[in-house]
């Protein structure tokens, strides 16, 4: 399973990164406002910042909501690194369009907002390049994130679906375990989750009894 970090912080990207286990970032508009990241020229500066330290695909989220607005808007932001950026657009009707035009055209795009089985289903045919269920927000209404995460990956097998299951709002470790035994792609954590991964109480008493017994022996 791939790991995506989900922030437009450079700092925690950097700190992924250096992990040496990221193998993408996802952003949107609200991640970036949270960044205070203000005005065209700022954002797209920004967007070439992470893609200096990822290597990997940046996923960048347009701001329209009419179908020639994210065209235009996708257009430019692939230019800012054809290599990594991935134009993310929202699960409309004119998202679904832009998707195609630009799977078309051979870019990268990552279709957001998804919250059913049937809007991942116009994203793979559309030509997506991933397919970002929201499992956490699913949950906040009561709902099953990962009962839907594991129809759209059964789903895309039973078609052969090339579109890759990106599992976002991803809220806790349990979220990244469930991931794993559905068979997400990817999923996009924020680094506090990441690094979660890493804690556990036997590994720390494990450390400081290695460590002593290593001094005593020196
Ligand atoms: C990532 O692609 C999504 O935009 C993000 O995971 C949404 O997370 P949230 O529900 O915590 O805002």
């Amino acid at each position: 399973m791939k790991f995506f970090i989900d922030t437009a912080n450079l700092e925690q990207i950097y700190r992924a990164h250096s992990l040496g286990i990221l193998d993408g970032v996802t952003t949107n508009p609200s991640l970036m406002a949270k960044e205070g990241i203000k005005g065209k020229d700022n954002i797209f500066q920004h967007y070439k910042a992470i893609c200096n330290i990822v290597d990997g695909p940046v996923s960048a989220e347009v701001f329209a909501t009419k179908y020639d607005g994210m065209i235009a808007e996708g257009e430019e932001l692939y230019q800012i690194e054809p290599e990594k950026i991935t134009i993310k657009l929202p699960c409309t009707e004119d998202g679904i369009r832009a998707i195609k035009y630009f799977s078309e055209k051979g870019y990268r795009t990552n279709c957001t907002l998804v919250f059913t089985v049937g809007q991942a289903l116009l994203a793979a045919k559309a030509g997506a390049t991933y397919c970002s269920p929201f499992i956490g927000r699913l949950d906040d209404i009561g709902s099953d994130g990962i009962a839907l995460l594991e129809e759209i990956v059964g789903m895309y097998n039973y078609y052969g679906f090339d579109t890759q299951v990106l599992a976002a709002s991803i809220r806790h470790t349990r979220h990244i375990l469930r991931c794993i035994e559905v068979g997400t792609d990817v999923a996009t954590c924020p680094l506090d989750v990441i690094e979660k991964l890493l804690v556990h109480p036997l590994t720390t008493s494990g450390v400081e009894i290695f460590t002593k017994d290593a001094n005593s022996i020196k």
